[in-house]
């Protein structure tokens, strides 16, 4: 991202001393000379400080020529949908309009007639209701889908929070459903305007949303659910048909926003019976972006509304113009005339039959190239034959012997010019790596050929790399980013942002380093001489899988209740459900801890005390931890997600008196943990996960923790750590005299049983079943329980200070 530039600070301004030069300068008065004669050619660009003297024209604009030309081709730039070609007699008009400020509409009445003109064209082109005896639908230009998807959101929440006012409701609880593959303008319109975001999942299999799971999620303070029509990833169009079908079965009040920034100008000419639009009952908003299959130059899109109900009064600001008011809705005041303009030319000179004459061409370009990627044994994973956007993604066939991935592959395509991008798919599906091609209007088919022709030649060159050449090509192209252009443009405070998917997720940040040669102590009150012991004290007794063993090279140590150690390779980290003051008051300020976000904000406002590398993990939220200190290629790596756990169960009174009690220390909220062990190469973000468990932490089995194996569908979970022993508070005896007030907060035998039938993990080890006088449920309730259930293969029972020793795979 570049959008948000940081200003230098005087330390990372360089000076610019001519020193090194023995021949002077030329005059700095002589201007006869050409630019390339002139000082200017041989002095730096002014970067940092407005210079104080003007510079000629004709060098101002050489210099600032020259420096775009080492941007990439934009006409090779296949990572874009935007446009990339209009002709020459509008391109004329539009840098005539370039003085025009759109929101003058007095001045301008013109301009603003052409936008109204537009509006009626693209809407009912997307099928709006026009009958005389509704009212009138609504739209307006924007300066791209990203403002139109805010306009859309705030247009949906308003409307909740009126509906949530007339009925006395809480209005302070919105959410929205999406897909996790959305664009990330859908997180910024969620967290701007304070909307919870719910997501449903993508998997390895499905990059669409689900329509039953989004409708499946709806409640009284969802504002709507989004749509998207042709997705970033794989230009999909999602089932907004199955969406509005279900939300009226069920008879819900949830209206639906179509995402339609890039299929908003192909479905409706390549797939005209395809019901995505106002067709649709619960579809009460649309976006596109006029820059994208709109053909236009960025920036300019569109919203439009079904009717002024779904566009609350006070969101419309009036603007008076010619006598007449001017309703407006948008974010910014002033903008350029000239892509509105453009977007008028572009409508009435093609016309339909035009653009389906485009969109039918760049179809079966992509066609013909996702068959021929797939004769090169590529798998295809975008849709053809207009079933989806005119875009071929792809990923390279499933080999382990092969050495390069798709990332390699993009760098060899960019050394002859080609912008092709390598990406992995949206979060949850991010172990996905892909690569996407979008077809735009100016790929014409000979252009095809080339970059067909191209791809061949790369993938030749990397085929015949053995892994050594590879790994010092890997090294070439690694350090090609190192070059200050391709270094990291966001400002330091925003690095470890966690707010957005990507962040969340750990895609791109969120992550933890730890040096294991450094080897201090976790305490702070021992000598500093003291240095963690580099094995695990002797173990009682080691236990492995009951069925196959062999190669361990990781071990699970339990301390007792709910505490263990584990220890794999050369790290070691240790987990617990909750230490009490003393062991707070001896930990080492800047251990590395992860834990919620409750326990978080306690250990970081300790004044002049608190520890400083904490990390808060909510439910399925991500932090990878990189294990740093060897040069070997594949690192260790651990990845921690956040899971759901609930011990207090919902409505209780308890649950009541214990928020009140949390000032004086009632039952804090709770987290489980899924722990994945593995490896990726240095310098990059990759994770290959090689073992995984998950740590149920004191729940009890509640609804929340259905997600998890949804979360995890085909992907293995190793061993399960389950918190059992049936905690009980006050104590069982206790409990037993002041019921309603006592509760379980941990999983008995009964609940333990249900929860590996829920999670179905490899192996399960029991903790936390014995200690205070709060355990219900012994450990033998649960051994008895396992045996009638016949899987005592499928358990195994540690005792305090034994081991299981279990293999990460490479
Ligand atoms: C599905 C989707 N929605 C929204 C946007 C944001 O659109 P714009 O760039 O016009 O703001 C994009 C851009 O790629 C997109 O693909």
């Amino acid at each position: 991202m570049v959008h948000l530039a940081k200003v230098k600070k005087d330390n990372e301004v360089p000076s610019s001393t001519h020193d090194i030069f023995s021949i002077s300068p030329p005059d700095r008065n002589d201007l006869d000379t050409n630019v390339y004669g002139s000082h200017f050619a041989a002095d730096h660009m002014p970067m940092h400080e407005m210079p104080e003297r003007e510079m000629p024209r004709q060098v101002a604009a050489r210099m600032i020529k020259d420096e775009l030309s080492l941007d990439g081709n934009p006409k090779l730039n296949l990572a874009s949908f935007v446009t990339t070609y209009m002709e020459d007699e509008i391109e004329q008009i539009m840098s005539e309009s370039f003085s025009k400020n759109f929101i003058d509409y007095e001045e301008y009445p013109h301009s603003a007639e052409i936008q109204n003109r537009c509006v009626n064209m693209i809407a009912r082109l997307f099928n709006i209701p026009t009958d005389p005896s509704g009212e009138n639908a609504m739209g307006t230009s924007t300066i791209g889908s990203s403002e139109a998807i805010m306009l859309g959101t705030l247009a949906m929440k308003k409307r909740w929070q009126n509906k949530r006012k007339a009925e006395g409701k809480d209005y302070s609880r919105p959410n929205i459903i999406m897909n996790s593959a959305v664009q990330v303008c859908w997180e910024k319109a969620a967290r701007y305007f304070e909307i919870e975001e719910r997501y449903i999942y993508c998997t390895d299999t499905r990059f669409v949303i689900d329509p039953k799971e989004a409708v499946d999620l709806v409640d009284e303070n969802t504002i709507g659910i989004c749509a998207i029509l042709g997705t970033t990833y794989t230009g999909e169009y999602e089932d907004v048909k199955a969406i509005n079908d279900l939300l009226v079965e069920r008879n819900l009040d949830c209206p639906i926003h179509v995402d339609a920034a890039s299929g908003g100008f192909v479905a409706p000419f390549i797939q005209p019976d395809l019901k995505w639009d106002f067709r649709l009952e619960k579809v009460v908003s649309i976006n596109v972006s006029g820059h994208k299959y709109g053909l236009v130059y960025p920036g300019v899109g569109w919203v439009i509304w079904r009717s002024p109900e779904y566009l609350p009064q006070e969101l419309v600001f009036n603007i008076n113009y010619l006598g007449a008011d001017q309703a407006s809705f948008t974010l910014n005041f002033s903008k350029g005339a000239s892509h509105v303009i453009g977007q008028y030319y572009q409508l009435i000179r093609l016309g339909k039959h035009g653009y389906r004459a485009i969109m039918t061409n760049i179809t079966r370009i992509s066609d013909y190239m996702a068959s021929e990627f797939k004769k090169m044994g590529m798998v295809i994973l975008s849709q053809t034959q207009g079933r989806g956007l005119p875009l071929v993604a792809w990923r390279l066939p499933t080999d382990d012997s092969r050495v390069y991935d798709e990332f390699a592959v993009a760098h060899q395509l960019r050394e002859r010019g080609w912008i092709v991008p390598a990406y992995t798919m949206a979060p949850n599906s991010e172990k996905l790596k892909m690569m996407r091609i979008v077809i735009r209007e100016d790929f014409s088919m000979n252009r095809c050929d080339s970059l067909l022709q191209d791809f061949k030649l790369a993938i030749e060159t990397l085929d015949v790399m053995d892994k050594s050449m590879f790994d010092k090509y890997r090294s070439h192209f690694l350090s090609h980013r190192k070059h200050p252009q391709h270094q990291s443009r966001v400002h330091a405070h925003y690095i470890g942002e966690e707010h957005s998917l990507q962040g969340k997720t750990g895609k791109t940040h969120g992550r933890i380093s730890i040096d294991p040669k450094r080897n201090d102590p976790p305490t702070r009150d021992l000598p500093l001489s003291t240095s963690t012991p580099a094995h695990l004290p002797p173990a009682k007794a080691m236990k492995l899988h009951p069925s196959k063993s062999g190669d361990e090279n990781a071990a699970v140590f339990f301390v007792g209740t709910a505490t263990t150690i584990m220890s794999v390779q050369f790290y070691k980290f240790i987990s617990v459900d909750h230490f009490d003051k003393k062991v707070e008051g001896s930990l080492r300020r800047d251990l590395p801890i992860i834990t919620t976000q409750h326990a978080k904000e306690h250990l970081t406002s300790q004044k002049n005390d608190s520890f400083t590398s904490v990390s808060a993990l909510d439910p399925f939220e991500q932090v990878e931890v990189n294990i740093e200190g060897t040069a070997e290629s594949q690192q260790p790596r651990l990845r921690v997600t956040g899971m759901p756990g609930k011990h207090v169960p919902p409505n209780r009174v308890v649950e009541k008196l214990n928020k009140l009690a949390k000032a004086v220390g009632g039952i804090p909220p709770t987290n489980g943990w899924m722990l994945e062990l593995g490896y990726g190469r240095p310098n990059t973000t990759d994770f290959s996960c090689g073992y995984r468990i998950y740590i149920s932490g004191d729940t009890l089995l509640v609804d929340e923790l259905q997600e998890i194996p949804k979360r995890y569908a085909g992907q293995r979970i190793d061993l399960m750590l389950a918190h059992l022993g049936g905690t009980t508070i006050p104590s069982p005896l206790v409990g037993r005299l002041m019921e309603p007030l006592a509760l379980m907060v941990t999983m008995d035998a009964e609940q333990g049983l249900q929860l590996i039938q829920l999670i179905r993990p490899d192996v399960t080890i029991p903790i936390h079943y014995d200690d205070y006088d709060v355990f219900a449920s012994p450990l033998e309730d649960f051994r008895r329980i396992v045996e009638a259930a016949g899987l005592v293969d499928k358990v195994v029972f540690l005792d305090r200070r034994e081991q299981y020793r279990f293999r990460v795979i490479k």
